[in-house]
């Protein structure tokens, strides 16, 4: 038994360099920062010698190229009398871990229901479509759609104000941010891509002007409300009385009650205590909390964690529709790709040494920055022809490569920029 479970040495090197364990091999765990322990813990089921494997929500916590090397890594564990099992909310990872689905529908608290396995793109599009075919069962009313400008949400766009900020730097301990001087407009949102540590949170504090630039340099003071990523609620008492505390005109306007409070389904625990709240739950009322405070600019850090893939859809839609009706502009950072696409406008990309040395690109159209930060991650996406749903190509799949050939890296570009 001893002699079964151990993995040899090389297969640990490999599986500490692809979870970039290394630089943090002689930490005590408790020190490891979120992104670090999931890939530990990660690491520690892959060494282990099983027949079968399973992950709960694996992409937690991790970047892009993190959630694509632990699906590497954990795909690396199948054989021919090896099978994995994973949760997971980010359809991309999904599409690209996986090689069967089975959904799962119900009410919950109350019932759950696994469907057979289905083929991933069929699995994903019957979890999309809310209809189970082969049961002839619809579990959702509506379809969840990433197609831009869906029927009926065509948004004038009228972009009379710019606004501009400077070329900074920021320096934090032993961490350093440049950030390119970069412009942006109203009914604008403006998506940041980036490893985890390249400072993206670090540039949305310094917007809000909770952190000032090093020397002299100023940010233009704008009027800003801020979802922050970590979210450690203070209030005691329920979510409606902070609501009537916090936003109370936007509660009561009829318009924010269509446009954001209903989709997300704030009323079923409108009435609970906000200190006893769940992750996902806590996170839509931050959402609703930021977007109900007047400004001009809306920050926006991480939206997606904590949501499932339904609510991760329904918040992207809130949020795009938000800011194009009140003509506001938004930047949000995003780990999830798809929400990240389906946002934004134009996106900063975040480039250089993880938690030593970044940048801060200037905003860039959504298809440029794209190639950008998918070529360092080395990474191609194509569109689902039905949902316009961005897929991730396998590795070294004929697709994968003539993208890569072509500078292509997400393809239907007229679908994507539309
Ligand atoms: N007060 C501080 N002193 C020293 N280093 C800091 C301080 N605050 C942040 N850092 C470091 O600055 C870097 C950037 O942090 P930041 O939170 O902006 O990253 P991020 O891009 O938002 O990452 P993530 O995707 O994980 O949220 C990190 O390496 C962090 O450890
Ligand atoms: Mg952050």
């Amino acid at each position: 038994m001893t002699q079964r479970s151990q993995v040899s040495k090389e297969r640990l090197e490999e599986i500490a360099e692809v979870l970039e364990l290394k630089q943090v091999w002689d930490r005590d765990i408790e020190l490891l920062s979120g992104g670090e322990l999931q890939r530990f813990a990660i690491g520690m089921v892959c060494v282990q010698d099983a027949d079968v494997y399973m992950f709960d929500e694996p992409s937690s916590f991790l970047d892009v190229k993190q959630r694509l090397a632990a699906s590497r890594m954990i795909r690396s564990l199948l054989g021919p009398d090896k099978y994995v099992i994973v949760v997971e909310h980010d359809l991309a990872v999904l599409d690209y871990l996986s090689d069967y689905i089975c959904v799962l529908y119900g009410k919950p608290a109350v019932y759950g229901v696994v469907t057979a396995p289905f083929s991933v793109r069929e699995g994903i599009n019957i979890f999309l479509d809310g209809n189970v075919p082969t049961e002839n069962l619809r579990f959702r009313e509506e379809s969840l759609q990433f197609r831009i400008g869906e029927a009926g949400e065509e948004y004038l766009v009228d972009k009379s104000r710019g606004y501009n900020y400077p070329k900074m730097t920021k320096t934090l301990g032993s961490f350093n941010l440049t950030i390119e001087t970069g412009d942006f407009t109203d009914s604008e949102i403006i998506v940041m891509m980036g490893e985890n540590g390249t400072g993206k949170t670090t540039f949305c504090k310094m917007l809000a002007g909770a952190e000032k630039p090093d020397g002299t340099q100023k940010v233009p003071s704008m009027n800003i409300s801020m979802k922050p990523q970590k979210i450690t609620p203070k209030f005691t008492g329920t979510v409606r009385q902070l609501f009537f505390k916090k936003i109370k005109a936007a509660f009561l306007s009829p318009q924010f009650q269509t446009d954001v409070y209903k989709p997300l389904k704030m009323d079923d625990f409108i009435d609970q205590e906000v200190q006893n709240l769940s992750g996902g739950e806590l996170q839509r009322v931050a959402i609703v909390l930021a977007l109900g405070i007047p400004a001009d600019i809306y920050l926006i850090d991480e939206p997606s964690a904590y949501l499932d893939s339904e609510q991760r859809i329904v918040a992207a839609r809130v949020i795009k529709r938000f800011i194009m009706h009140s003509k506001k502009t938004a930047f949000v950072v995003e780990h999830d790709f798809i929400m990240a696409t389906y946002l934004a406008d134009r996106v900063i990309v975040f480039d250089g040494q993880p938690s030593v040395k970044s940048r801060a690109n200037k905003p860039e159209s959504l298809l440029t920055g794209c190639n950008r930060f998918l070529e360092s991650l080395d990474v191609t996406f194509r569109r689902d022809p039905n949902t316009y749903r961005p897929r991730i190509n396998k590795l070294n799949s004929q697709l994968d490569n003539e993208q890569k050939n072509a500078g292509n890296y997400v393809s239907h570009v007229p679908a994507l920029s539309a």
